[in-house]
């Protein structure tokens, strides 16, 4: 009965009153009565409340979030990190989940079922209104850039920050040349697929079946994408799948000679990369972050140490999130010199590369 009151009220609550008010009556009305009352608004903590459940697919549900006061606003394309202490142990599982759609207060999670997968499987499980979970503010800057002409490339759940960003143009009035172009296995596992072929009238969305019967095979392989998008060099690219899908795309962007400066690229995994001893240039690396006009000194001591580690040691902040290479947090231009580790055009993660030459100047 108050639960049923409390999932009412809340969405008013923070409709009516809104965030940052809510913010600054909570915290000065912050007790250990209030706190036990309720949680979801007497907190420091960032948190969401499950207010519906959507089945997308067999093996796919989208949640829809209320986030409370402590949310900032997303950009579309940007994900949380959601933590859950899934087997009681007081070690909490977490994992970065991008939001399919921003709504006025809510946000979406669109979560594929993964058989080995902990966290998408208690979702699937226990994932019901009303239940609050533990989530961080938006992050990621896998967002739309004011570019003019686009192309959406995802496969699978990758759709999710794609669709994000591509349903955001809906209300906008300046609208940039977009294309989508989607690689799924069957129309049956198409995550969105009815709100895609909507849209599908004015060309701007190609569906690819990996899987499907071929006379019903629809559109292009991702190593066709020339033939479908003959201006795909003039357009900025955002790149979002699995592992070896998105490998194959940019294998293949690269043997077209796509500037990859223009690639934005969504993880899902960690990076890899390799460490390199600093002492093999010359016992230092000097590195100047330009936006900052900061320079810091890498030297032995910091040896094995990632980029961002190495500047953390050295007592300079780069924004970040997960640390492994995933969110994209805290990616960033290389203007000169090497880095080991995941690199794009100029675009490096400090947290997952390492320096590889004697002096290096980043963005
Ligand atoms: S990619 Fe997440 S912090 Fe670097």
């Amino acid at each position: 009965m108050l639960n049923n009151m409390k999932n009412t009220l809340h969405p008013w609550v923070i409709k009516k009153i809104g965030r940052d008010w809510l913010e600054y009556v909570a915290s000065n009305t912050m007790n250990v009565a209030t706190e036990a009352f309720d949680p979801f608004i007497w907190t420091y903590d960032c948190k969401a409340k499950i207010v519906e459940v959507r089945q997308e697919t067999a093996d796919t549900k989208t949640f829809v979030l209320l986030p409370n006061q402590h949310f900032k606003q997303p950009l579309p394309g940007q994900h949380i990190e959601l933590t859950v202490d899934i087997d009681n142990t007081g070690t909490p599982v977490a994992r970065c989940y991008t939001l399919s759609e921003i709504q006025q207060d809510t946000v979406s999670i669109t979560v594929k079922q993964n058989p080995d997968g902990k966290m998408s499987n208690w979702l699937h499980k226990y994932g019901r209104e009303g239940m609050i979970l533990d989530i961080s503010s938006p992050r990621g800057q896998f967002v739309y850039r004011d570019q003019e002409k686009i192309l959406f490339i995802s496969a699978g759940s990758g759709i999710t920050p794609c669709y994000s960003i591509y349903k955001a143009f809906e209300t906008q009035i300046n609208q940039p040349d977009v294309a989508f172009y989607y690689r799924s296995r069957t129309p049956d596992e198409t995550i969105f697929r009815q709100q895609l072929e909507q849209t599908k009238n004015d060309n701007s969305v190609d569906i690819s079946y990996s899987r499907h019967s071929e006379e019903e095979k629809t559109s292009y392989l991702p190593s066709q994408l020339i033939e479908a998008y003959p201006d795909i060099k003039e357009r900025h690219i955002y790149l979002c799948g699995p592992e070896p899908f998105k490998n194959d795309v940019l294998s293949y962007l690269d043997d077209i000679g796509y500037d990859l400066n223009n690639l934005e690229v969504e993880h899902f995994a960690p990076l890899q990369a390799t460490s390199q001893s600093v002492d093999s240039f010359t016992g230092e690396v000097s590195v100047l972050l330009k936006s900052k006009n900061i320079r810091f000194v890498i030297d032995a001591k910091d040896n094995d140490k990632t980029l961002l580690e190495a500047a953390e040691a050295n007592g300079v902040q780069f924004e970040h999130g997960c640390r492994s290479g995933m969110c994209g947090t805290c990616r960033t231009n290389l203007v000169s010199g090497e880095v080991n580790g995941q690199q794009l055009g100029k675009s490096i993660y400090p947290c997952a590369t390492y320096p590889a030459s004697a002096e290096l100047v980043i963005e």
